[in-house]
């Protein structure tokens, strides 16, 4: 079986990678433009013979149509990850998450390539008014350029599996944290706590409250739930059953730290708390479908953050 990994070398795709080379007989071809990814991040499978690396980007599509060739399935992880950034440059999720992904199943049509398995994100669902929010949740109402720009993905790969015979397992991720990790709250606050461990800035009024999980889960899961696919599409939601709040979230990560006295200063944010403009305030997914399918979550939203800091460190 031949993987071809669509940012394999970011934070969750090298958790990934890890994962199925660790099956004796599964080859793995990493494609990463390296934007975010980091190659000390593919370290421990590197001398693996199994794993092939191409340094290529996704808008190249000659060369990534030449590098897919021969695969069996495709994983695609690739994407610009960041929330925030849409609120200043309005084509940066349009090119790097829909365009690239139109070009991932173009290579995939020109090679023959039948499944897809594909990270989008909660944030596709936007404020939603049912919590915790199942799949079939509609509709959806993005609130992020990102979170649009996903669902517009999901629906490219929904109509390019019905129209050219392939088909797809898509995963809504909550907050995914742990090992790797190279952006998001944990690793703002850590960060931030480093330069400076008397005082630290919260965005927005800190009662954001949202589901994390661990990488671990993450990847466990990918590959338990894909390996069982009924139908043509196939959507999960994953992430915990809990969710904390963003100042439980520093709690943990200053006494993580092993820190004290440190003063919380909240920034207010925007639209009445929100961190930034696109910022979900209340993001819990039900995991129900991923549970019934006899995945278990070994971890919940506090133990996600802790074991995350400690990774950090
Ligand atoms: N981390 C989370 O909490 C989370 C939550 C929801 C969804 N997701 C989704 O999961 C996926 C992985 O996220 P991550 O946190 O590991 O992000 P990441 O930024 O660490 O990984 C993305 C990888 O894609 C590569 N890449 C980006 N643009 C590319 C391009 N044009 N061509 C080739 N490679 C390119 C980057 O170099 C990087 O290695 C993304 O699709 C993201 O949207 C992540």
């Amino acid at each position: 079986m031949i993987h071809f990994v669509c940012g394999g070398a970011g934070f969750i795709g090298s958790n990934l990678c890890d994962k199925l080379l660790s099956s004796s007989k599964d080859k793995v071809v990493v494609y990463d433009n390296f934007s975010s990814g980091r190659m000390e991040f593919l370290e421990s499978c590197r001398k693996n013979s199994n794993l092939k690396i191409v340094n290529g980007d996704l808008l190249d599509t000659g060369k990534l149509c030449r590098a897919m060739k021969g695969a069996d399935v495709v994983w695609h992880l690739a994407a610009n990850p960041d929330v925030r950034v849409g609120a200043e440059d309005t084509y940066v999720h349009v090119e790097q998450n829909i365009l690239a992904t139109r070009n991932v199943l173009e290579a995939m049509r020109k090679n023959k390539i039948g499944r897809i398995v594909f990270t989008s994100t909660s944030t596709i669902y936007g404020e939603a008014e049912v919590i915790p929010t199942p799949e079939s949740y509609g509709p959806c109402v993005p609130i992020s350029l990102y979170g649009a720009s996903k669902l517009a993905c999901e629906a490219l790969i929904s109509s390019y599996c019905f129209t050219f015979d392939m088909s797809c397992v898509i995963y809504r991720f909550a907050n995914c944290v742990g090992r790797r990790g190279t952006h998001g709250v944990i690793f703002d606050f850590v960060n931030k706590l480093r330069d400076n461990p008397k005082e630290l800035e919260i965005l927005g009024n800190g009662r954001q409250n949202k589901s994390y999980f661990l990488v671990d889960d993450c990847v466990d899961a990918m590959i338990y739930a894909q390996g069982i696919q009924k139908k043509m599409v196939e959507i999960y939601n994953v992430g915990s059953s809990d969710m904390i709040t963003v100042t439980e979230l520093a709690k943990i990560v200053v006494s993580e730290l092993g820190l004290s006295g440190v003063k919380f200063r909240y920034t207010g944010g925007v639209d009445g708390g929100r961190g930034w403009k696109g910022d979900v305030k209340v993001m819990l997914l039900s995991v129900k479908k991923l549970a019934a399918s006899g995945y278990e979550m070994k971890c919940g939203s506090s133990g996600a953050v802790r074991e995350a800091v400690r990774c950090m460190l």
